[in-house]
């Protein structure tokens, strides 16, 4: 069985920062069937060997140290560029010729890579159709489909209309890169594979989950794109909601890929959807100074580059413990950490102490960019009376010093060999954008909650925090020791 990715948008940034590096990677760690052919189509014109050149370089800069001169030379001779035009139906004619060309009589499975303008994804999965791209054929053929994935339910619910016409749902293979982070699905492994963790994981011990995924970087280049989506479709519809999902799903009855999308899904459907003072109460909208003089952004652009939301998910688990989602641009530093604030103990046996305030247990797991978690409890200072002090057991996600694998080179894998598991699927899309589009409509409508202002370098607005003090809560507010 030999294998053959496609990737359309090739002259497009992700495709040089990720996608060949990571391909490039499996390659050097042997991970990467054989042979496994890449074609790049995109509207530039250039040869397919001036195509490599320009991928050296810079493969070189993005997979570091395992660039190796010899393998990067291997790899790249199955490299492939093909000039094409995603509004011309000819050029997927000829990309068909091109591939039966150089995959000969082999059986061969064959992944289309959707990197361009999420305009033209449904332009180039007609086109694909119409040359018969789609038709399993000596192999299978699927489609692997960047976010966004619409831009609310009605699109989104479009699109998958769309592509249906021509792919299957089993061909269909929407990317979440956050899924192929090995701490997201280490969740899985803490949660299902260990017995300790799930008698406490639920309403009875739990006060309330966090999740945050701050960044410090700003929109930088991208303000075009960013004005129109906002932090909520940016971050919270897709990665956020997958952290969500992981933290709150059941246990699947087995490890497949149907399976565990189907407990992921539930989780979405079980979110309460906002009602009436809900909308300004349940969360906290946030804009960085200076944002609006970023290039390609509006003087006057009422977009959010923070957002904290409270979400309830009301199954038997769940059922009171609020989810506090948050994330944000130019923030103090970079963290995606996933929060389990315990309840306090019933009785305090241990008296009050004057500067010390017993925290309750906290289970800190870190998914980027320290890799690990932390469990805070209370112990006692040796050699007192009865003192507490904050105690924590460590953990550091490590593998053997190395540094782990991107996200993509686990998803593009998954993708070539026909492993859904890590992707989303239609309903799971829909779902999430249902519970999003309401929230973002109410933040556009004149009765939008106050859009704050925050100085980067901060955990976001101090309404944010104070929003959290009125209900008795604080913010983990810490960067990660990495
Ligand atoms: C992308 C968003 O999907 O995820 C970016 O469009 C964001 O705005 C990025 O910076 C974050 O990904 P990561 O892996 O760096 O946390």
């Amino acid at each position: 069985m030999s294998h053959t990715m496609v990737i359309f948008g090739a002259s497009g940034d992700l495709t040089s920062r990720k996608l060949i590096p990571a391909l490039y990677r499996q390659f050097h760690r042997k991970k990467l069937p054989k042979p496994t052919r890449i074609v790049g189509v995109a509207r530039s014109v250039f040869t397919s060997e001036q195509w490599r050149t320009q991928l050296a370089e810079t493969t070189e800069k993005y997979a570091k140290a395992d660039f190796a001169a010899d393998d990067w030379k291997a790899f790249s001779e199955s490299i492939y560029y093909l000039p094409g035009d995603i509004s011309n139906e000819q050029d997927f004619h000829k990309l068909g010729a091109f591939l039966n060309d150089i995959e000969g009589d082999q059986q061969t499975d064959r992944v289309y890579y959707l990197s361009t303008m999420p305009q033209l994804y449904a332009t180039a999965i007609a086109q694909m159709g119409k040359a018969g791209l789609n038709v399993d054929n000596h192999g299978h053929r699927r489609v692997i489909i960047e976010k966004p994935f619409g831009t609310d339910s009605v699109t989104a619910r479009q699109l998958n209309d769309s592509i249906h016409q021509t792919f299957r749902e089993d061909q269909i293979y929407r990317i979440d890169h956050y899924l192929g982070k090995e701490t997201v699905q280490n969740m899985l492994v803490l949660r299902f594979g260990n017995t300790i963790f799930e008698p406490l994981w639920n309403r009875n011990y739990i006060d309330h989950v966090q999740i945050t995924c701050a960044e410090e970087v700003k929109v930088g280049r991208r303000g075009d794109y960013y004005d129109k989506a906002g932090i909520l479709r940016d971050m919270f519809q897709n990665h956020i909601f997958q952290l969500m999902m992981v933290t709150a799903m059941e246990a699947p009855v087995r490890y497949t890929g149907e399976f565990v999308r189907d407990e992921k899904v539930k989780v979405l459907q079980a979110v309460r959807p906002y009602k009436g003072s809900d909308f300004a109460e349940n969360g906290v909208r946030g804009q960085y100074e200076g944002y609006c003089e970023e290039e390609g952004i509006p003087d006057d652009s009422q977009t959010e580059t923070f957002a904290a939301l409270k979400l309830y998910i009301d199954n038997w688990r769940w059922r009171g413990v609020p989810f506090y989602l948050r994330s944000g641009k130019a923030m103090s530093c970079r963290t995606t950490q996933i929060v389990i604030q315990f309840r306090e103990p019933p009785h305090m046996l241990f008296g009050e102490q004057k500067s010390y305030r017993p925290e309750a247990n906290r289970l800190v797991i870190q998914i980027q960019p320290a890799e690990g978690m932390q469990l805070h409890f209370q112990s006692k200072v040796p050699d007192s009376d009865m003192k507490l002090r904050l105690s924590e057991l460590d953990f550091r996600f490590d593998s053997n010093g190395k540094e782990l694998p991107d996200a993509y080179q686990r998803l593009l894998l998954d993708g070539l060999l026909g492993d859904p598991g890590l992707f989303a699927r239609s309903d799971e899309v829909e779902q999430a954008w249902r519970i999003i589009d309401p929230i973002i409509a109410a933040w556009k409508s004149p009765a939008a909650p106050t859009l704050y202002t925050y100085e980067p370098g901060l955990w976001g607005p101090t309404q944010s925090s104070d929003w959290m003090h009125e209900q008795g809560r604080n913010w983990f507010d810490v960067c990660p020791m990495i």
